[in-house]
């Protein structure tokens, strides 16, 4: 039966994944660990769905950071099996010894760089020619490993049942994931991840249009969803609540109901193609560069079993409602939401997106009042315990996405972690990638020279390091951008 993900990007990796389906399939149950933000979520979200269906008993744990340590505590629980979701091929180093062992048996699901170790049931699609920071997320790869396990299911039974085992609505939660690492780009979800939409485009479960690029189409009233949109700085409108309403009071269409703004989603598409033209008008009037304005108009992907006017309608404000959950230490509260509570857990998540909200704008704030230092190939700031650092690493990204960062170098933020350690985040962009950049070898190298470790992908990466040696570890990374980029 065809069950494999048809287009050709995706079934690259389709024997490892029937052969890692087969493998979970074998155990008496598995115990599934993610990473806590959105992409990891979603991913374990997928898997835990697909061993639910396919009967396999389980349990979810999320770590923060997989660590010799957290996978020791890992190796110590009962379970023969393990499946990492988002995570564990940076980490094959530390997991292969617990396998050897006979700890367990790792399962990999996981879309980073992987280190220098490899094992059986590994699928990454760095491992097959697709670019793991741009094609297909750690919940890409959960989904390549569900549709997978149907096969696996309808095989081994050969019921009735088991046949009719149908995954694709999983695609709703992959694009989730791909969206809350910031696979988007401008031009929407391609390659692998392309592929992925497209099955949920077929399943009925998802739609993605051409859209404005600005956050909060489901449930920001007009003036706040234009206020707020910080990426691009319209004189008149961005941070000015009178500008915008005005701006949209001048409008020939009526955008309020009962008194009330309505919100983006809530426009017909000949009333958001008013808004959406007099917006750009607007900012080229007002001398916004034109490659700036561009920025405005991106791809949306809609979720089309969601209650319209809610955050999970709309897959960007869904990723950063789970963000709001697991990097607070509540993974299970987006969990939650992800396999379907729309009561409790969902009011819970609203609450923590508004304190996450809270302290991204701060974050912001405070990177924009303080500066950045630049050196010779990166700019760095060292945020302290001022931005918790769970989330340091979005607010860089943040912060080189906006006109007050340049975007010619990688920047590099530091939080404190705890007493003696730092938590390091750094992010590029693209065009530095295509000249070269690759920061998640610069963070494992750089980090490991001063006794942290670090990795991830060529455009973002992350490290741990001791505190006393910043200074070090910065020269370090300092110089291996420097011939990266030369
Ligand atoms: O661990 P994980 O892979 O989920 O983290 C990916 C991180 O990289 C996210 O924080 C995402 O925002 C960031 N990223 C980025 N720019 C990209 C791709 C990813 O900042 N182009
Ligand atoms: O939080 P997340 O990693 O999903 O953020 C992805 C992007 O969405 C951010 O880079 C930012 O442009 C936008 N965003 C925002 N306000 C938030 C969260 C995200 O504008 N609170
Ligand atoms: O934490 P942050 O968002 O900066 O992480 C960026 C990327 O680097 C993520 O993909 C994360 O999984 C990875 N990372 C890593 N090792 C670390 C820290 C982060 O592989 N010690
Ligand atoms: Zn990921």
């Amino acid at each position: 039966m065809a069950v494999s993900v048809g287009s050709p990007p995706v079934s690259a990796m389709a024997d490892r994944a029937d052969a890692c389906a087969k493998r979970l399939q074998e155990a008496d149950r598995v115990l599934l660990a993610s990473h806590i933000d959105a992409d990891g979520l979603t991913s374990a979200a997928i898997a835990s769905t697909a061993l639910e269906r396919a009967e396999i008993p389980h349990e979810v744990v999320f770590e923060k950071q997989l660590d010799a340590e957290s996978i020791e505590a890992v190796a110590a629980r009962e379970y023969d099996t393990v499946l990492f979701t988002d995570f564990g091929s940076g980490q094959l180093e530390e997991i292969r010894p617990h396998e050897r062992a006979g700890a367990f048996t790792p399962v990999i699901a996981d879309h980073h760089q992987p280190a220098d170790a490899e094992t059986e049931y590994h699928l990454n699609p760095l491992l097959f020619g697709i670019d793991g920071a741009a094609e297909l997320s750690g919940a890409g790869a959960a989904y390549v490993l569900a549709r997978a396990m149907e096969s696996v299911a309808a095989t081994d039974e050969g019921s009735t049942d088991a046949a009719r085992i149908d995954n694709r609505d999983l695609a709703a939660l992959a694009v989730v994931g791909a969206v809350g690492d910031m696979q988007g780009g401008t031009d929407g979800l391609a390659g692998a991840n392309g592929a992925i939409l497209e099955e949920g485009i077929e399943a009925g479960v998802i739609e993605s249009a051409t859209d404005l690029a600005i956050y909060g189409r489901q449930t920001r009233p007009l003036p706040k969803f234009l206020e707020y949109a910080t990426d691009v700085r319209i004189p008149g409108i961005t941070n000015d609540e009178a500008g915008a309403v005005r701006f949209l009071s001048e409008l020939s269409v009526d955008l309020k109901r009962e008194g009330d703004w309505r919100v983006w989603a809530d426009l017909s598409p000949a009333e958001r193609q008013t808004v959406a033209s007099a917006l750009i008008r607007r900012a080229i009037e007002r001398g916004v560069p034109s490659n700036r304005v561009e920025t405005l108009v991106g791809t949306s992907y809609t979720l089309l079993d969601e209650a319209p006017g809610t955050a999970l309608r709309d897959v960007s404000e869904f990723s950063t409602l789970l963000n709001a959950t697991a990097r607070y230490e509540r993974a299970d509260v987006g969990l939650a939401v992800c396999l379907g509570d729309r009561d409790a857990a969902l009011e819970r998540a609203r609450t923590l997106l508004s304190n996450h909200r809270r302290n991204l704008s701060e974050g912001l704030e405070w990177v924009k009042t303080e500066g950045v230092t630049v050196e010779s190939n990166v700019q760095w700031f060292d945020a302290g315990t001022r931005i918790r650092e769970t989330i340091v690493g979005i607010v860089a990204g943040m912060a080189i996405g906006t006109p007050d960062v340049d975007g010619g170098k990688p920047i590099v933020a530091f939080a404190s972690k705890n007493e003696t350690e730092l938590k390091v985040s750094a992010r590029g962009n693209y065009r530095l990638v295509r000249n070269g950049l690759d920061l998640s070898a610069v963070m494992r190298e750089a980090a490991r020279g001063v006794g942290g470790d670090g990795g991830g992908h060529d455009v973002a990466a992350g490290a741990t390091i001791p505190a006393e040696k910043r200074d070090a570890f910065l020269a370090a990374v300092d110089e291996l951008v420097g011939e990266q980029l030369s």
